[in-house]
């Protein structure tokens, strides 16, 4: 029964052997709304063949506890930091991209003859808490330099003024998230409301399922045995971690035994760095007929979609809410999850007939696994889709797009020398003196400049609370960006090819020349159009290459200091992340 997976190497941990484990649920209204979350080392173990692993986590556990609110039920959680070095990851970048054997270093456990960087493993445990997705006040929004030191309590208010939606909380430190959310500092939050239970939707066990998607990998013994060691590798080539394993709430390639009835999958990538493309096969045939997506990062969508042909595709921090109806299946079927995204993403399609075949260790993919489904057991009532689902939303009226305030940031990958490239986002203004930005719809120009290139550069964007604006992101890069704005959901508008040239020494330690046009390359493979899914709120969107990505951003809620950034979590930690602050519009008057 088993989907022949050719391509693939044996893989040195035996897949669908582990029952997919569900994250414990902390359901605020039990508590009167107060929680208390400690934030410690513990032990985990990651499948059923390998030894235990150091963690960091919420609670100690690998995801942390499912946290429950009702929307319009503020929630208060004490965060408290009993972390504890030694940091339970090592962290290296191995010297070589491929082995001797020219398999790439990063499709294999160990160390691959890298040091441990001893920066990382004397870290001792500082941390903040960020809810993504949360409309979080400022002060509680997990701002990357206000840490919580070990031993140091942190109280933060959820007002949970939002539609019920599947947010998730993760450690935001500067510099280190990508360390601390892969020790294991991150678990869901889900936030339910009304008009979730007038659709009746499936909603807790059995047949709502959280789906927590991640990649990890492991160090070796003397004996080229796996340990449990958490390895966080890198290579001189790609900046990024793409770990070999694929953990689905914390078990590599777990097995979830499912009735004949339809579930309901609440799935989130919490990877550092790759993108999946989902895709189920039922011996080897896809069977997409078998989803619906009914909502996105900020909850339902105005109506069901269908799963885009070659798959769904999630990259970090992206969130899908789907049913899936086992309901004819008898019992002894088997579902099985395939992922056939090569890493580093950049968009490219991989056609779903061919999915079985998906195995490319060259695009860091060895194993494509990702969760099986058994059918077992009685019969259970199959759930009626509903045709309508939100109605609490529209997309973003002309007129009030058509005097809105622009602002345009750039994707630029700098060239860094002896050390790793650099990918960075470059805020962009009216241009002056210096290098210039052209970017040409045939008809018009816009000409910018860049003006703030690092986090720590002047604030730039201060956006007046309840006022739209679009904000243009330029992909001037070979990979795929998830951007990821906090606080409110924004809207995509718009995904169109561009044609671009950086002259010769263009982009430098915070100038950028670069002529943008809105064209077509003629060897461009991408679509650049916009999925039936992503035209829900979202809170994450990609940017694929050569592609300008419009958004329709609205801040509602809070006024305050928050932050933006691309959410592969190597990229987030060193420069694409900038801050906004939102502006109560009687302040901007008093505003230099
Ligand atoms: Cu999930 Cu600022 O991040
Ligand atoms: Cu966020
Ligand atoms: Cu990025």
């Amino acid at each position: 029964m088993n989907a022949p997976l050719t391509h693939a190497k044996p893989a040195p941990l035996a897949p669908f052997v582990d029952a997919l484990p569900l994250p414990s649920r902390l359901i605020a209204l039990e508590h009167d709304g107060r929680l208390t979350v400690s934030i410690r080392a513990g032990t985990h173990r990651f499948h059923r063949d390998l030894p235990v692993s150091s963690v960091w986590g919420f609670e100690g556990m690998v995801p942390g506890p499912t946290i429950e609110a009702e929307r319009g039920r503020p929630v208060t959680v004490e965060w408290l930091n009993e972390l504890k070095g030694p940091f339970p990851v090592l962290d290296t970048v191995a010297p070589e991209p491929a082995d001797a054997d020219g398999v790439p270093v990063q499709c294999l456990p160990g160390l691959s003859g890298g040091e441990p960087n001893r920066h990382a493993a004397g870290l001792t445990g500082h941390t903040v808490v960020h809810l993504h997705g949360g409309l979080t006040p400022a002060s509680y929004d997990g701002w990357a330099e206000n840490l919580f030191a070990p031993g140091q309590p942190a109280v933060f208010d959820y007002p949970m003024d939002q539609r019920a939606a599947l947010l998730w909380y993760h450690d935001h430190v500067m510099g280190i998230t990508k360390l601390d959310v892969y020790a294991g500092l991150a678990g869901l939050w889900i936030v339910r409301d009304e008009r979730e239970r007038e659709l009746e939707l499936p909603e807790g066990p059995p047949f709502e399922v959280p789906l927590l998607i991640q990649d990890r990998n492991f160090d070796l013994d003397e004996h080229g045995r796996l340990t449990g060691q958490l390895v966080h590798k890198t290579d001189p080539e790609v900046m990024e971690a793409f770990p070999p394993f694929t953990v689905v709430n914390g078990k590599v390639w777990p097995v979830l035994e499912v009735r004949p009835a339809t579930y309901r999958f609440r799935v989130l990538n919490g990877s550092n760095a790759r993108t999946y493309r989902l895709v189920v096969l039922h011996e080897v045939a896809p069977e997409h007929e078998r989803i619906t997506q009914i909502g996105t990062d900020h909850g339902l969508l105005r109506a069901p979609v269908a799963v885009p042909a070659d798959g769904l595709v999630l990259a970090s921090a992206e969130r899908a809410d789907v049913l899936v109806d086992f309901s004819d299946l008898p019992p002894g079927s088997e579902l099985t999850v395939l992922n056939t995204a090569r890493a580093p993403f950049d968009g490219s399609p991989f056609p779903v007939s061919d999915a079985e075949n998906a195995a490319d260790p060259e695009g860091l993919l060895p194993y494509p696994q990702v969760l099986r489904f058994r059918v077992a057991g009685e019969p259970a009532n199959s759930v009626s889709i509903p045709r309508k689902l939100a109605t609490d939303y529209e997309a973003p009226p002309a007129e009030a797009l058509a005097g809105a305030r622009r602002r345009a940031i750039a994707l630029v990958e700098r060239e860094m020398g002896d050390e790793p490239n650099m990918l960075t986002m470059r805020e962009l203004g009216p241009a002056g003196d210096g290098p210039l930005v052209t970017v040409s719809d045939g008809d018009e120009t816009t000409r910018y400049r860049v003006v703030a290139a690092h986090f720590e550069d002047a604030t730039t964007f201060f956006p007046m609370l309840g006022e739209y604006e679009v904000w243009q992101l330029i992909n001037l890069t070979g990979d795929t960006h998830p951007i990821h704005l906090h606080l409110d959901p924004f809207q995509i508008l718009s995904r169109q090819p561009i044609r671009y040239e950086i002259p010769e020494g263009g982009i430098g330690g915070r100038e950028l020349a670069a002529t943008v046009t809105l064209a077509r390359e003629p060897d461009d493979e991408l679509d650049h159009a916009i999925d039936d899914n992503e035209r829900g709120l979202k809170d994450t969107i990609r940017v694929n290459p050569n592609e300008i990505v419009e958004i329709a951003v609205r801040f509602n809620s809070y006024s305050g200091r928050y932050m933006y950034h691309c959410h592969i979590l190597e990229h987030e930690d060193r420069d694409m992340m900038r801050p906004f602050v939102t502006m109560a519009p009687e302040l901007m008057p008093f505003m230099a």
